[in-house]
């Protein structure tokens, strides 16, 4: 089979597997198909056969090597001062997709930043997107995405009116991995910019990854839902956040949905006594 062939089958394989709700393992999809990358390098012709470099390959190249020299707390106070520059959150969303302080995204397809309604009073935070999601480029929209839809409308929310949805992490970690601590911390002060600028009433943090990052604990989830926390950003937005379990997990253990619900339940009635109609 030609090399391209072998990767877009790779490829084609992950996709239908995940699909069908299989976990995948993408180290392993990842060594087959650097080994196959291997390959193919050893088949190419020689360097001096190789056509010359463009302009332009020479300058990403000079700009990747700069940003190899870059430690995480450059990549950090960049992230800071891109996401402080940013005045809306469609200028957010543009200088998340020109950061490359994150090193899982060279590992993924796309950068993926928020849905939903800008202003909505709720906002959902996931931990990161998903094979779906790095396909597609939104937040929340395989199978635990479509498990979301259904709880937020059960009380009265969904993306095109009054929620508005993201991740304290912009891409996909290889294998669904959780993020680790350097690629959240990078995301942070972009994270925290975007709670600035949507001024949301209410934050959902859905899932342990999500909720740890935001409270700056190492209390999981199981202790942390069931009740509202309070967060504040850097800049001083003060917003009561509603610890809840992931879908993801909730389509494992269906058992616990009912727990979810309360938690669904606190949203709600939290709502109402902000005077939010949803
Ligand atoms: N899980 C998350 O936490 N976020 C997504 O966007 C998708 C799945």
């Amino acid at each position: 089979m030609p090399q391209n062939a072998s990767a877009a089958a790779l490829k084609a394989l992950t996709e239908w597997w995940e699909d069908m709700g299989v976990d995948v393992d993408q180290s392993e999809i990842d060594a087959a198909m650097r080994a196959q990358q291997g390959a193919a390098r050893e088949s190419a012709p020689p360097v001096s056969d190789a056509p010359q470099a463009t302009q332009g390959q020479e300058r990403n190249s000079r700009k990747s090597r700069r940003n190899a020299q870059k430690s995480v707390s450059d990549w950090l106070s960049e992230a800071e001062s891109l996401a402080s520059a940013a005045a809306s959150l469609d200028d957010l969303k543009s200088a998340i997709e020109g950061f490359d302080g994150c090193p899982l995204k060279q590992l993924c397809e796309k950068t993926v930043v928020f849905d939903g309604t800008q202003g909505a009073p709720v906002m959902v935070l996931g931990e990161g997107p998903g094979g779906q999601e790095d396909r597609i480029g939104l937040p929340f929209v395989g199978k635990a995405g479509q498990l979301l839809d259904k709880m937020l409308a059960a009380i009265g929310l969904d993306r095109k009116t009054n929620a508005f949805i993201s991740n304290v992490n912009y891409w996909r970690p290889p294998g669904n991995r959780n993020p680790e601590a350097d690629e959240l911390a990078v995301c942070r002060p972009f994270v925290n910019r975007m709670i600035d600028l949507a001024q949301p009433k209410i934050i959902i943090a859905t899932g342990g990854v999500a909720a740890k990052s935001l409270l700056d604990t190492k209390t999981g989830i199981m202790r942390l839902r069931g009740s509202e926390r309070p967060f504040e950003t850097p800049a001083g937005t003060q917003v009561p956040l509603v610890p809840m379990f992931h879908p993801a997990y909730l389509l494992r253990r269906p058992q616990d949905k009912s727990r979810a619900w309360r938690d669904l339940l606190l949203v709600q009635a939290r709502l109402g006594e902000m005077g939010v109609e949803v």
